[in-house]
């Protein structure tokens, strides 16, 4: 295999409870990627659609998990990666993930797998290491395993694929302001009260529980941070008046996705999704901010080969 073309999945990391250990995978926006062979022993980024991103190999997410990856090989195949970008950076729906994901899973078919998408995730997390500081994996790990996903640990990384009760339907609203992970992150407290901590893994416990029997009603009711959405929900307008809007609507729940700004709501089916879109949607307009809204099912599969 030469080249590969293929859509790398925007991806929704924390869900609320799960800060830095779980994510999910979304279906309704991504990037599409080629990646080639060249000849000249380089990763290089050659072409870059949508969005101005850094070039320079090693300044870019998709170059840096590349690279990453060939050395694990110890292999000075070059390939040539062009990116059009859907996904906005700095949106809080796994941007810098999305390209790190597709481009080490494309570099890995064309090369004949040899590693399992699970093994891939190190690599990849090099990508959100360069975006943010920080080398998590609740955005990876969704956009290459597809469904949810939990990471049980980072040192050594242990990565568990969930099952995806088929009902759920996500919306996505973006305040068209753009917010880079590294920044929310550093405005969040280093400690937790014991009190906070209690509530959370409960809820993480009870969300994963909900997971495996389809309880729709638990996984809304789990979606609750006492941790790091009071501190964040402040840099996203309206935040409050959002989250009451989407409940009041049938959300399910309602938090912030990623490191924001956008924020989700889960919803059981698309009749209610829709209803809280275009409730939440008629709030913005009326407050006159710009957004991107997207309503997506939970993509099961991650990257898909075009
Ligand atoms: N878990 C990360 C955070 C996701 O909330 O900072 C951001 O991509």
């Amino acid at each position: 295999m030469e080249e590969i073309k293929i859509f790398a999945p925007a991806t929704l990391a924390n869900l609320s409870c799960g800060f830095d250990v779980l994510g999910c995978c979304l279906d309704s926006v991504g990037d599409e990627m080629l990646i080639k062979k060249n000849t000249i022993n380089e990763v290089k980024i050659t072409r870059i659609t949508g969005q101005l991103l850094p070039m320079e190999t090693n300044e870019n997410v998709a170059g840096v998990a590349v690279q990453a990856l060939l050395k694990s090989l110890n292999s000075t195949q070059g390939f040539d990666i062009e990116i059009d970008k859907h996904i906005k950076p700095g949106s809080g729906i796994g941007s810098s993930a999305a390209s790190s994901a597709g481009a080490v899973y494309a570099v890995n078919k064309i090369l004949g797998e040899p590693f399992t998408l699970k093994e891939l995730i190190p690599f990849a997390m090099e990508g959100e290491r360069l975006a943010s500081g920080n080398a998590h994996a609740d955005n990876v790990a969704p956009a290459l395993m597809g469904g949810f996903n939990l990471v049980r640990s980072y040192e050594p990384l242990e990565v568990i694929s969930l099952p995806s009760p088929p009902e759920i339907r996500v919306v996505i609203l973006h305040p068209l302001i753009e917010l880079k992970t590294k920044d929310s992150r550093a405005i969040l407290k280093q400690s937790v009260h014991l009190k906070d901590a209690v509530s959370q893994w409960g809820n993480l416990g009870a969300l994963i529980s909900s997971l495996y029997t389809e309880d729709y009603e638990l996984f809304g009711r789990s979606l609750e941070d006492k941790i790091i959405e009071p501190v964040r929900s402040i840099l996203i307008p309206y935040f409050d008046d959002l989250k009451k809007i989407a409940l009041e609507r049938g959300a399910l729940g309602f938090g912030i996705s990623g490191s924001g700004p956008s924020v989700f709501a889960m919803c059981k089916g698309d009749v209610v999704a829709t209803d809280v879109r275009e409730a939440m949607q008629l709030f913005y307009k009326v407050k006159g901010i710009d957004f991107d809204l997207h309503q997506s099912k939970i993509n099961t599969q991650g990257i898909k080969i075009l």
